[in-house]
């Protein structure tokens, strides 16, 4: 039984005493739900605060991005080994804003993945389609293309997320159908199977992102492949965030 995984994406927000305001009323909040996990993903300015304002609660913390190399003269770039120093357990890679704002390829998020399992961080992979992908019908063709590339040759066995966040769904208050989420998060079980063995999919999470907020969630982690939420504006509220991972819980 995969446990449910909640992830919040803070995106380019918050600073560090709204960050620290935040964990002070989401984490009374969600102390009674330990049937899923839960992680918060702020900018990388507030990875030291949020730690210590999680302090010894169960919920992770993750990062937005980083880089591949170990060090060196890459100005404007943050190590696997830097985030695991600021006490990150998973990281957000090839999100849609980094693939089309900042020219993301599925080379370099490959690179990425990799790069993230060999210092023992968990990738949560994102992959989806566009609207105009969508209309032509290629929304499962670009899926596709997105996980083989994204996830190959890996050297490292350790655990991987995959989120699938169609892009016409994200900050548009357009959420996709929970079928249709469903559907793409089976056909992305049917790929892995391809990649990895059965019984390492049947552990995998698959995550849905979108305009998820408390008034859908509960379609959507419903959804026998659906194993979670990858949350943005809804994540920046306490109380609603808490309450996506409380009705989560008894999904
Ligand atoms: P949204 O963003 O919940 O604001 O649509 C989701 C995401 O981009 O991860």
């Amino acid at each position: 039984m995969r446990r449910k995984l909640l992830v919040a994406n803070w995106k380019m927000h918050k600073n560090i005493s709204e960050a620290q305001a935040f964990c002070r009323r989401f984490l009374p909040e969600i102390e009674e739900c330990d049937r899923a996990d839960i992680a918060i993903c702020p900018p990388f300015t507030l990875l030291t605060a949020v730690k210590g304002a999680l302090g010894s609660s169960k919920v992770k913390l993750g990062a937005q991005n980083l880089f591949w190399e170990e060090k060196g003269a890459y100005t404007g770039e943050v190590s696997p080994a830097m985030l695991l120093d600021a006490g990150c357990e998973m990281v957000i890679i090839g999100h849609s804003e980094r693939r089309h704002i900042f020219g993301e390829t599925d080379e370099m998020i490959n690179r990425k993945v990799k790069a993230a399992l060999r210092n023992k961080l968990i990738p949560i992979l994102c992959v989806g389609e566009t609207l105009e992908e969508r209309k032509k019908g290629q929304a499962e063709e670009v899926v596709k293309r997105q996980l083989l590339e994204g996830l190959r040759e890996l050297e490292y066995d350790g655990e991987i997320v995959i989120a699938y966040e169609p892009v016409w769904a994200i900050g548009t208050g357009v959420n996709a159908s929970p079928d249709d989420a469903q559907k793409m998060s089976f056909f992305i079980r049917q790929i892995l199977k391809g990649i990895f063995p059965e019984e390492k999919v049947l552990e995998m999470r698959i995550l849905y992102g979108g305009s998820v907020k408390p008034e859908n969630i509960t379609g959507f982690t419903g959804q026998p492949d659906v194993d979670g939420a990858l949350v943005g504006g809804a994540s920046l509220d306490p109380d609603s965030f808490a309450e996506i991972v409380r009705l989560s819980c008894y999904a």
